[in-house]
């Protein structure tokens, strides 16, 4: 059986004293339940160390939205893994979509940091998924498939430490939910093409998050596909209450 993993992506929101705020309210919603998902916040970098002194004690988990693939050097601008990891960081998100369209990044970027990251012990939790003129013109699996293929190449057995998110870029802040077939149809399409790369074995031990405009009232029926193994949550990250509730949702 897979744990289920719901992290919130907070994008470029909550200031240093907002996230220490909204932890603390996470966390009085969800401290001492008794549920086996696995919870994870991704607040901005500046967020990172007042956050992860705030989640001391709980068991959620802490996560970037992206870094670089080098160790150090002439990157302005950018954060390398170590220094997450000495943040506190156990997760980071790559390749979603903001950051493809917004800032060009390639599958071949996101593979070097998907290595990067799992080198330093960093959990990725790598998006991929179609937009809308891609979806219309039939184009999901290839679209899907050739991403998959270009970030997670050359990973081999190390293909089980990662999740993938499944992100339709029409459904992300859209409010424009996938609906559970269409979703279940792309995770098993997703896990289909994990056990082409790494094996059957593998492939059913990797989760597989959806992500786009889940919220409390559509999360469980969501999370209840065969393989929906949890929810990369934007919008509805961002007030404790909808993001407890979807974790929740998947108690
Ligand atoms: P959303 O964002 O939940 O606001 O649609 C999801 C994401 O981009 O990860």
């Amino acid at each position: 059986m897979r744990t289920k993993i719901v992290a919130g992506n907070w994008k470029m929101n909550k200031t240093p004293a907002e996230a220490k705020a909204l932890i603390a309210a996470i966390r009085a919603e969800l401290d001492g339940l008794d549920c086996p998902v696995e919870v994870v916040v991704c607040p901005p970098f500046v967020a990172l160390a007042v956050a992860a002194e705030a989640l001391k004690g709980s068991r959620i988990g802490l996560g970037a939205q992206t870094m670089h693939a080098a160790a150090s050097g002439a990157f302005t601008g950018e954060v390398s893994a170590a220094m997450l990891v000495e943040t506190g960081v156990k997760y980071v998100i790559l390749g979603h979509s903001e950051r493809r369209t917004l800032f060009g990044e390639t599958d071949a970027a996101v593979n070097a940091k998907t290595q990067a990251a799992l080198a330093a012990g960093l959990t990725p939790i790598i998006c991929v998924g179609e937009t809308l003129q891609e979806r219309e013109a039939n184009r999901t699996a290839d679209v899907v498939t050739s991403q998959l293929k270009g970030s997670l190449a050359g990973l081999g057995a190390a293909l089980e430490r990662c999740v993938i998110a499944y992100e339709p870029v029409w459904a992300i802040g859209t409010g424009r939910t996938a609906t559970p077939g269409q979703a279940q149809e792309v995770h098993a399409l997703i896990r289909r093409v994990l056990a082409e790369l790494a094996g059957g074995k593998v492939a059913n031990g990797v989760r597989i998050q959806y992500g786009g405009s889940m919220k409390p009232d559509n999360a469980a029926e969501l999370m209840a596909q065969p393989d929906i193994d949890g929810g990369l949550i934007g919008g509805a990250a961002l007030k404790a209450d909808s993001f407890a509730a979807i974790v929740k949702a998947g108690c």
